[in-house]
């Protein structure tokens, strides 16, 4: 009997220790179980980056509070990530993570800590484009202007620096280029993991939330489980700093669609009522509603329109005015899809479609076949645009990467930056209209020390050989070109190292304008990613370029942003050598402007 009950307690209890830092650990065949009282901030949890993903759930005084999927370092450490436990001081906090080996290095090192240090100064952590403090962000979302503030809420995994626990981290800027983290605004709950969406100024309270003088701020967003995903509410009534989930979640399912989900929601005043768009496979569906709550189909755009290579996700629509003769102003409405994949550049990309809305059907100017791209390179995805922004700007923020690598590019402590915030134009394009894009104007905020030459004439090569002093790798480029019979117009980018990044535009016969990152630095990490990116350009006798350079991307435009192209880099130091080119005649570089930017 004794021998049965010693038998019996083993098989339950395996091992059961204290690791290092005092806390309790369990292991039976069917679980690991830590325990430990909440007696400082954090608990500290060492990940191994390709690590397994393992389902680690968290239970408080004994009940279950949340559940994660964690890469818990069982072989090596590549870094680590905290679990807040401010909320819980005092209590007894117990962690199951069921499938653990029991010699995982995790058991041994995991620890609380008062503190979080990690390296926020790794090499490729850009100096002044947008990032996480730490952990994985793919899409912008929730971007609305309240109150003197642009918020930026982001697809945020707070456990991992690759895609996984998907809530919503939240930033504010009163300038569009100097941001403050905020604490994470939307984390998994019961009905699922917190997907992409927007957030709205409820300027006349139609959702009946506001109990103050401030105005309630709506966040829509997409709820995902196995079982699919659907539309929810959440509402915050102090200028987006704490939020609510609406009790009566989700606001809208679909019958049948397995890909439902992005949720972009506008006031629209001829017809008063709030309108939402929505990512259906490969169309996108309207709804409308008076109250935010309750929400009725109107009708879908897409079907036989633009690029259907892929799944569309993200959509956005709003009007946009331009000048017509004699001072007065037209308007058109411009409808945004992002694919994922079929890219022109292959994988994930935006296209954009012009025509009208009248509140229930959007009527597309284009030809169905034709393909319009708001952007050239690899990297831009995700595009939305603010909400609710002053002076009738409309302002659009892309993450800047690509599903094809996003989760090895070579970072550790945080994956992914986005775009600077670029205004959004629309131009006259034959019979219709297109879009432009171009850094908002607030980016010049950024620039420090300026260095200039003029009238440089491009025969065969010609080389500057040190752009700056002290060159940290985030500096801005103004081109000013005069082309006099050159068949080529290039100029390439280099480090001391060799590597370097070709930029040209190709006339005549080709007229594309060409970035080559081939040997720009690291680039192993993926098989797709070294290679050309190309856009169509007008022949034409003058271009302007434009290239914000940071430590891991460059956007280019060309004119008014007629022309943009945005592409991640990965050089071993700065590139801080300019060599100009030209092929089959000569061009003259009139103006070459070069500011330090922090
Ligand atoms: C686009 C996307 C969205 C989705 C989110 C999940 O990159 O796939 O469609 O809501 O990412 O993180």
């Amino acid at each position: 009997m004794k021998n049965l009950l010693i038998l019996f307690t083993m098989s339950i209890f395996l091992l059961s220790c204290e690791n290092k830092q005092n806390i309790q650990i369990k292991t039976s065949e069917e679980n690991t179980s830590l325990s430990f009282k909440a007696s400082q901030k954090y608990l500290l949890l060492p990940i191994e980056d390709t690590g397994e993903e393992l389902k680690t759930e968290l239970f408080v005084d004994g009940k279950f509070v949340n559940s994660y999927i964690i890469r818990l370092a069982q072989n090596k450490i590549d870094y680590w990530v905290p679990i807040d436990l401010s909320e819980w001081q005092g209590k007894e906090i117990r962690i199951d993570i069921p499938e653990l080996n029991e010699s995982a290095v995790c058991l041994k090192e995991i620890k609380l800590s008062d503190t979080f240090d990690f390296n926020s100064n790794e090499p490729f952590r850009p100096a002044y484009h947008f990032t996480p403090p730490y952990g994985w962000m793919n899409d912008p979302n929730g971007m609305v202007y309240y109150a003197g503030e642009y918020h930026l809420f982001y697809q945020y995994n707070p456990y991992g620096t690759r895609w996984q626990n998907m809530s919503w981290g939240h930033a504010v800027s009163t300038d569009l280029v100097h941001w403050k983290h905020l604490p994470v605004a939307l984390s998994p709950d019961s009905l699922g993991t917190i997907f992409s969406g927007s957030a709205v100024v409820d300027e006349n309270n139609t959702a009946s939330f506001q109990t103050g003088s401030e105005k309630t701020l709506l966040a829509f967003f997409t709820h995902s489980e196995r079982k699919g995903q659907f539309q929810s509410l959440a509402y915050s009534n102090d200028k987006g700093r704490t939020w609510t989930k609406y009790e009566n979640n989700p606001i809208l399912q679909h019958a049948t669609a397995k890909d439902f989900r992005d949720p972009k929601v506008f006031w629209h005043e001829p017809s008063g009522k709030w309108i939402m768009v929505l990512a259906v496979g490969q169309v996108i569906e309207i709804y409308s509603s008076p109250n935010a709550k309750e929400w009725t189909y109107e009708s879908n755009f897409g079907e036989g329109y633009g690029s259907h290579d892929g799944v569309w996700e993200c959509p956005d629509l709003f009007e946009l005015d331009f000048p017509l003769e004699g001072g007065q102003r037209g308007v058109k409405w411009v409808m945004i899809v992002n694919i994922n994949p079929g890219g022109p550049m292959g994988g994930s990309a935006t296209q954009y479609f012009i025509g009208d809305f009248d509140g229930k059907t959007f009527e597309c100017d284009y030809q169905p076949e034709e393909k319009h791209w708001l952007n050239w390179g690899k990297d831009h995805y995700a595009a939305v645009t603010w909400n609710n922004v002053p002076d009738n700007r409309r302002i659009a923020i892309a993450w800047m990467s690509n599903w094809e690598y996003a989760n090895d590019v070579p970072t550790q402590n945080f994956r992914s930056s986005l775009t600077v915030p670029r205004e959004l134009k629309l131009v006259k394009q034959g019979a219709s209209y297109g879009l432009t894009n171009y850094p908002v104007i607030e980016t010049e905020n950024l620039r420090q020390e300026k260095k200039e030459w003029e009238n440089i004439t491009v025969v065969d090569d010609y080389s500057i050989d040190k752009l700056l002093e002290n060159n940290s790798g985030a500096y801005e480029l103004v081109i000013d070109i005069e082309n006099q019979s050159a068949e080529i117009i290039g100029f390439k980018l280099f480090n001391d190292l060799g590597e370097f990044v070709d930029l040209y535009i190709s006339l005549p016969e080709k007229k594309c304008y060409v970035m080559d990152r081939n040997a720009s630095g690291k680039t192993d990490f993926s098989d797709r990613f070294a290679t050309v990116t190309s856009s169509p350009i007008e022949a034409k006798k003058t271009y302007r370029l434009h290239l914000l350079i940071d430590k891991a991307s460059i956007e280019c435009f060309e004119g008014d942003g007629e022309i943009s192209m945005t592409n991640l880099v990965f050089p071993s130091e700065p590139y801080n050598r300019i060599g100009f080119y030209a092929k089959g005649g000569n061009f003259t570089v009139k103006q070459f402007v070069i500011y330090n930017l922090k």
